[in-house]
């Protein structure tokens, strides 16, 4: 039986290099998903406040822990959704999500966007009346936010991180506080490598976490796993595309986490294959005159107007993060 490799985080946890994804997993599909994980060897697993699905995780998880897996043993990542990040409301929205999950502590808890949105509204924003947009809340700032993650007992959260943010809001976090952020989960496959700010996070080790490591999870959107390239290296390799995929992430250090609902593709995506350089080099040439980032939010509906990652589409946008 293997549990697969684990990343060792700057505060020595170690963290299992591969986890289930869980956005967009259905109610009814989540739970089978979790447990067919659990049971086939996952031992981490990627939630979230505004996946709306947290109910049903846990009560996969009551399926499992103990009969399984004992807690300890399992990696639980969960994220402040964009309603809670005034900091009166940090500590309240993780009990939440501890109290959603049956659980008594998160291993990794993240700010899920560096952006925040008013409270009380929803958590996926009614579309505004006249706008069509979310309801940005302009007053915390990003370092404000961090500050209240920091002071979350350690009873009820082992490490604490960040998800979407740019070099600029790290820095940021940093110099305010002097605490350096777990992790960054970032949207990372070959269409997106982000060297530059890889490059920030291994020096500041700080580990990636890539999510939509098969690219995305969007309905109509091109997948890297029907890519020509993709498929040759692994009809060679006798793996699946998306195992080929998986180990990109894991070639560039990243703990990489796919979503899946099947049965068959949560098992064969959890057993890790290795690429060659050479492997590696012709999937990451997908990416070459191809940049794609999928995960844009102000091209959501409702559009959240705000600049996040200084993409091209986004310097339309009104509002810019709050830094301080
Ligand atoms: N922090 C953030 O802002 C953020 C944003 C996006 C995602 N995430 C996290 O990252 C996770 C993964 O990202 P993602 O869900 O966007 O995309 P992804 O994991 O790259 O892709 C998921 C899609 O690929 C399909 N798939 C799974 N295994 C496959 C296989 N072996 N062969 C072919 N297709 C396969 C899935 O369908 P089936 O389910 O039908 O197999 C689904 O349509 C999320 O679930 C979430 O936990 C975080």
């Amino acid at each position: 039986m293997s549990l697969g490799k684990v990343i060792t985080l700057s505060s020595k946890a170690p963290m299992p290099q591969i986890g289930l994804g869980t956005w967009l997993s259905k109610p009814k599909e989540v739970e089978s998903a979790v447990e067919i994980a659990v049971r086939n060897n996952y031992r981490h697993l990627d939630l979230a406040m505004c996946y709306e699905n947290q109910d049903e995780v846990g009560a996969a998880l009551k399926k499992v822990i103990p009969s399984v897996v004992k807690r300890e043993d399992l990696f639980l990542t969960s994220k402040l959704w964009n309603t809670g990040h005034r900091p009166d409301q940090v500590e309240r929205e993780l009990d939440e999500t501890l109290n959603q999950l049956g659980v008594d502590y998160l291993d990794l808890y993240l700010i899920h966007w560096p952006v925040a949105f008013v409270p009380g509204k929803g958590t996926l924003q009614p579309k505004h009346p006249s706008k069509e947009e979310a309801y940005l809340d302009l007053e915390p700032s990003i370092v404000e936010t961090w500050k209240a993650m920091i002071a979350l007992p350690k009873s009820k959260v082992r490490n604490i991180g960040v998800s979407n943010f740019t070099i600029e809001h790290i820095k940021a976090l940093i110099s305010a506080t002097g605490v350096v952020p777990t992790v960054n989960q970032i949207e990372a496959h070959p269409l997106l490598p982000q060297d530059e700010l890889v490059a920030f996070c291994n020096e500041n080790d700080i580990k990636i976490t890539a999510y939509s490591p098969l690219g995305n999870n969007l309905v109509g959107k091109p997948k890297l796993t029907d890519y020509p390239v993709v498929q040759e290296i692994a009809q060679k390799l006798g793996a699946t595309p998306a195992q080929v995929l998986i180990a990109w992430g894991v070639y560039r250090g990243y703990i990489v986490i796919p979503k899946s609902v099947q049965e068959e593709r949560i098992i064969s995506n959890f057993k890790q294959i290795e690429l060659s350089k050479e492997d590696y080099e012709a999937v990451s040439a997908v990416g070459k005159d191809n940049y794609t980032r999928f995960n844009i939010p102000y091209t959501y509906k409702p559009k959240w107007d705000i600049n996040i990652f200084d993409e091209p589409i986004e310097k339309q946008a009104t509002n810019k993060v709050k830094i301080n």
